[in-house]
């Protein structure tokens, strides 16, 4: 039996807890509550088990992060182990002891999360007061400790016309790099989908503005689009099973952030069985692994070892099927339903779900 290649990168989603209540959270909706979390220990494990396999790099996310006390602690496994270390954090928490502490333990890099550059759109997405100042003022922390951070702002039809000013935010703030992420639409973004789709005006118009930060130089943009307004689907997850591994609060270990929502299959947990069983001989993680599992048109088409028939759980979420065409592509029978969506845009909805553990 062939094995398939080791993942490059563990998402080590550390917690659900969260002093943010983004409506577009990646998280599931399902959240999982602090007693449920895995101990140090176990996390350890995790980290020894991933370089075992061949993981380079952790991404250390949540939820937030740093509500774990034990942040620190499993930033030095991760230097042991000589793995690539990633925080990806709301900044919210994060003051000078704590990022000098982060840094001598061997922090590679920080990714830093805003919602806006206005305060007021700041705390209508997070839901918390003050934040926008705690986050410039953790920038500038970071600046000053000499980790690399990229700056990731998740765009949506409220926030899209500020494109530019993120752009100057960022310059200001130093920062190497810059992510302007559309919203993904599953999980809580599906729940806020009327609320936040962009329309194919305004994504035109986030291009244009991308496109002219990115003539001007001196930063590194990464741009990632909303599928909705795309005619094929991104490659989700660079293929299911192929690249990432991720492993929840309590140590579910799912091929991307999502797949909770697909039934009827086990969710495999590092507490029984090795992660290098999971990645390599699971039933989850082989259920749409490479293309034998397609369905035409994928099954013939040219692009199929591309994206690989883009996102399962959107497929999931829309269709009913995770096994289907992804609609966003217009060559599947359900395209439809995307269409419909982004026809929708003018009935938007102004209200949204926030995601807590209540809702
Ligand atoms: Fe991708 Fe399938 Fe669409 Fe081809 S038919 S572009 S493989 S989603
Ligand atoms: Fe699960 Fe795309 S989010 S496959």
């Amino acid at each position: 039996m062939t094995l398939p290649s080791p993942p490059m990168s563990l998402l080590a989603e550390l917690t659900h807890r969260c002093p943010l209540a983004c409506p577009y959270c990646s998280n599931p909706l399902e959240l999982e509550r602090k007693a449920a979390e895995l101990d140090t220990a176990t996390w350890t494990a995790v980290l020894e088990q991933a370089a075992e396999l061949g993981v380079l790099q952790v991404h250390f996310s949540g939820g937030e992060p740093m509500a774990r006390p034990d942040l620190v602690e499993l930033v030095s496994v991760a230097r042991r182990l000589n793995l690539y270390s990633n925080l990806i954090t709301s900044g919210v928490l994060l003051d000078e002891p704590k990022l000098e502490a982060l840094d001598k333990a061997g922090l590679d890099h920080i990714q830093l999360s805003f919602q806006d550059v206005t305060e007021a759109g700041a705390e209508r997405i997070g839901g918390l007061k003050g934040a926008q100042a705690r986050k410039i003022a953790a920038a500038r922390l970071i600046r000053a400790s000499g980790i690399p951070m990229t700056l990731n702002f998740v765009v949506h039809r409220e926030n899209v016309a500020r494109i530019p000013e993120m752009f100057a935010l960022a310059r200001e703030l130093g920062a190497g790099r810059v992510e302007i992420a559309h919203t993904q639409y599953y999980g809580w973004g599906l729940k806020n989908r009327d609320a936040l789709l962009p329309s194919r005006d305004q994504l035109e118009e986030s291009t244009r503005a991308v496109e002219a930060e990115r003539a001007k130089g001196g930063l590194s943009i990464d741009y990632v689009t909303p599928d909705y307004h795309a005619d094929r689907p991104k490659p989700c997850m660079g293929g299911w099973g192929q690249r990432f591994v991720n492993v929840t609060p309590s140590g579910r270990v799912l091929p991307c952030h999502a797949a909770e929502i697909i039934p009827d299959v086990a969710f495999p947990n590092v507490k029984d069985v090795t992660l290098s069983e999971i990645w390599n001989i699971s039933p989850l993680f082989n259920m749409f692994r490479g293309t034998d599992w397609m369905p035409e048109p994928c099954r013939s088409c040219e692009r199929k070892e591309r994206d690989w028939g883009g996102c399962r759980c959107q497929a999931l979420a829309l269709t009913g099927n995770a096994a289907n065409t992804d609609p966003v592509c217009s060559l599947s029978p359900f395209h439809n339903l995307v269409e419909q969506a982004v026809r929708n845009d003018t009935q938007a909805r102004k209200n949204f779900i926030y995601r807590r553990f209540k809702n």
